[in-house]
């Protein structure tokens, strides 16, 4: 697609991904499926995943070197595929850092994505808050996250009559991070557990942190059958290809897709193969 605002021979960038780890790729996934034209740089944070237990402060100084990495390797258009950087870091990087940082680049979250699909109110959207399509929301997501109170806060700003029950999974990040897949499956179903006492039957229920996903049977095992699992990949990806369609300077072509990591890229590589399958090879950030 051509930009009437980009000069002519300026080609569009990859899109950067970024995560704190190896959550990040079930987003990356369903952006690949939807886009396949598109070219995606990813970059995991692995020397200092997981993020769900860090300061505030921390988060964000963590995602703006991050992002930074990824402006470094020509991406005008960052999504971070993490829900923790998303609550905690997006609207303060966006409002106080980027108009400096990078005022022709823009950053992306994860997580307002998912809160639109369940009020049914797109971005851009500025009308008072209306009923709600689900009654009873259960959040799963990493302490920060919870902490935050982000994403019931945004939700109660597009959607009224919905109770949310947000519970964290202490371990489940690191476990998925350490190769432990059968111990963050243990932590995800007792998460499930403590938060049905409260909440026995969620209309739905939001892996809100991208690692989950990846041990979503677990938490389908233990959830009522009735409840709905959002899938933020899915909807992480149809919200990108929109937001594309109406910034169409952003669309890059296919390039070289790279996959860089802050930690060590054979055992990077090996995790990632066996979590997703086949994958392309980690590189040196
Ligand atoms: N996968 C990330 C998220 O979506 C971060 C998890 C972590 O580093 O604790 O929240």
């Amino acid at each position: 697609m051509t930009d009437p605002n980009i000069p002519s021979g300026v080609a569009p960038g990859p899109i950067g991904v970024f995560d704190s780890g190896l959550g990040g790729l079930s987003v990356l996934r369903a952006f690949e499926a939807r886009l396949p034209d598109q070219a995606f740089v990813y970059l995991g944070d692995h020397a200092n995943a997981p993020y769900g237990d860090r300061p505030a402060e921390e988060i964000r100084r963590l995602t703006m070197a991050g992002v930074e990495r990824l402006f470094d390797e020509g991406c005008d258009l960052v999504i971070l595929a993490c829900n923790t950087a998303s609550a905690v870091a997006l609207r303060w990087m966006q409002e106080k850092w980027l108009p400096f940082a990078g005022p022709e680049q823009r950053v992306l979250g994860v997580f307002v994505p998912v809160i639109e699909a369940l009020t049914g109110r797109n971005w851009g959207y500025l009308g008072p808050p209306t009923p709600a399509r689900v009654k009873r929301v259960a959040l799963f997501a990493t302490e920060a996250t919870v902490a935050s109170g982000a994403f019931t806060r945004e939700l109660r700003l597009r959607a009224t009559g919905v109770e949310v029950l947000e519970t964290s999974c202490p371990g489940l990040v690191d476990a998925l991070e350490g190769g432990q897949r059968g111990l963050a499956e243990e932590i995800a179903e007792l998460a499930v557990q403590h938060a049905l006492k409260t909440m026995p039957f969620p209309d739905a229920a939001v892996l809100g942190c991208t690692h989950y996903p990846l041990v979503e049977d677990a938490f389908r095992d233990v959830l009522p059958d009735e409840t709905e699992i959002l899938s933020q990949p899915e909807i992480a990806a149809e919200s990108l290809a929109d937001y594309l369609v109406r910034h169409p300077r952003f669309a890059g072509a296919k390039g070289e897709d790279l996959r860089l990591t802050t930690g060590d890229p054979g055992r990077v590589t090996a995790q990632a193969r066996a979590l997703l399958g086949a994958h392309r090879p980690f590189q040196s950030a």
